[in-house]
């Protein structure tokens, strides 16, 4: 990597614990300005955990952790449960309103702010359910939701757990293209994914994790067996497609 580019996420030697055993040790990694990063591995690697240390939800133990911008996060949907009947547009809105907190309690969301929420729901196709409680969507649809809130602030940084759960193929293609889209202009995307597959021209590096981060590079040089025997405790089989990409084939293994 060109050492000229701008650094954004810089993790230097992270180790975080919830209780005593490490759910991320000595990690080090450095995105730059645009970089589109899948991190993958196995469940319980960790995943979840650094994505939380990037957006700063969690303090690590040991190491340092520095991010420039504004960070947008969509947690991963298992993890999010609203059984109030909130509003698709007030959870869009939610940050953005709780961003002006402190300024004025009373204030509600200024013209330019109502349309970036309504500009986020539409580009994840979700802008007809703006009414709708969030509890009536379908899984699918809830991760849109969340990530039209992740947008609606217009991060510098991009984190993504798991957003393609239950997320039928022509809307996942649809957020690839969007995802793609806005790395080209600058907004750095970092996604925990289980099948790199569907992104796998877009992205620019692979993180693999297990608890350390085993490789970061790029995805050929990432998904060799050695590393995802390390990872996952086997092989996965790759596939090359007529354009020269490398895909691997996951079927049944979960990250
Ligand atoms: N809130 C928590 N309290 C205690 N342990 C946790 C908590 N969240 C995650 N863990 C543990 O930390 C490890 C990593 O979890 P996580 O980051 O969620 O992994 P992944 O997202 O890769 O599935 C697991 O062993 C998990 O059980
Ligand atoms: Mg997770």
């Amino acid at each position: 990597m060109d050492a000229e580019r701008d650094v954004v996420v810089d993790i230097e030697d992270v180790t975080f614990s919830y209780r005593d055993s490490p759910a991320i040790e000595n990690v080090t990694m450095r995105v730059y300005k645009g970089e589109f990063v899948a991190v993958m591995g196995p469940n319980g690697s960790g995943k979840t955990t650094l994505l939380r240390v990037i957006a700063g939800m969690v303090k690590p133990q040991k190491g340092r952790v520095s991010v420039k911008g504004v960070v947008g996060y969509m947690p991963q949907k298992e993890h999010v449960n609203y059984s109030m009947p909130v509003r698709v547009w007030d959870i869009v809105s939610m940050y953005l309103l709780a961003k002006k907190r402190s300024f004025s309690a009373m204030s509600g969301l200024s013209e330019e702010e109502r349309d970036r929420v309504k500009r986020a729901l539409e580009d994840v196709g979700m802008l007809d359910y703006a009414n709708s409680p969030f509890t009536a969507l379908s899984g699918g649809q809830q991760q849109r939701v969340l990530l039209a809130r992740a947008l609606a602030i217009k991060p510098d940084v991009l984190l993504l757990d798991e957003p393609f759960n239950g997320v039928d193929l022509p809307t996942q293609e649809r957020i690839i293209e969007l995802l793609s889209d806005l790395s080209k202009r600058g907004v750095t995307i970092i996604t925990v994914v289980h099948n790199v597959s569907p992104m796998i021209h877009h992205v620019s590096r692979v993180a693999l994790l297990n608890r350390k981060l085993i490789a970061f590079g790029k995805p050929e040089e990432v998904l060799t067996a050695e590393n995802t025997l390390k990872a996952y405790g086997v092989v996965i089989p790759v596939t090359v497609c007529e354009e020269g990409f490398l895909h691997p084939l996951f079927g049944d293994i979960h990250g």
